[in-house]
């Protein structure tokens, strides 16, 4: 059974970013997945402090805080659901202090400790109908993780989203968010 990690960076737990993961989950759980969501706005996960210990022999994170948790699930799951809306053309802090903290995956080599494999889904909402306007920006945070160790990247953006209701009404993007779900748990 496929293990689906899903990492929310939204501060809004019921926004539209919660619905697209969730359509995204319901997707996957169909196909027999189990799923396990974080909300990272309530946990305690500290920036990077550039202490390079995690380039030490142990190779692992020295802060004690909530991201250790998520280094097992992240280590454990088949699929990862990176979830954020657009803050100022980009993720939100909240999924950028997750991903600085990525940095005890590499090895000196830029060869990777995560077991090859894993699939990557970002799910993505922003207020901008025009969902081509940040894609760049989330097609080069795809690559980031992909040469951080994960395997395949696919992106999903829907705009227009002030509030749940509007992704909702978006059926097209809804259908796609559930076939996405079904092709991490492949
Ligand atoms: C601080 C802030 C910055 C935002 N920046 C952008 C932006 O650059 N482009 C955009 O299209 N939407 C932007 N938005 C709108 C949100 O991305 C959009 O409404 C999103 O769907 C909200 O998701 P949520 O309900 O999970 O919070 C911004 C919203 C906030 C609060």
């Amino acid at each position: 059974m496929a293990k689906i990690l899903v990492l929310n960076g939204s501060p809004r737990k019921h926004g539209s970013t919660a619905a697209m993961a969730e359509e995204i989950s319901r997707g996957a759980s169909e196909q027999g997945a189990e799923i396990k969501s974080y909300y990272l706005n309530a946990m305690n996960i500290t920036g990077c402090q550039s202490c390079y210990a995690c380039k030490g022999e142990s190779h692992r994170c020295i802060l004690q805080d909530d991201m250790q948790e998520l280094y097992d699930e992240i280590a454990g799951a088949n699929g990862i659901i990176f979830a954020t809306p657009v803050y100022m053309w980009q993720m939100t802090a909240q999924l950028k202090q997750v991903i600085d903290r990525l940095y005890p995956f590499i090895k000196h080599d830029y060869s990777s400790y995560l077991a090859p494999g894993k699939k990557v889904l970002l799910a993505i909402t922003q207020v901008r109908p025009d969902t081509s306007m940040f894609h760049h920006y989330f097609e080069h945070m795809g690559k980031n993780l992909s040469f951080l160790g994960f395997g395949l990247y696919k992106i999903l953006i829907a705009g227009g989203t002030r509030k749940p209701e509007d992704l909702h009404k978006q059926r097209e993007i809804m259908a796609e968010a559930r076939r996405m779900g079904a092709w991490l748990a492949e």
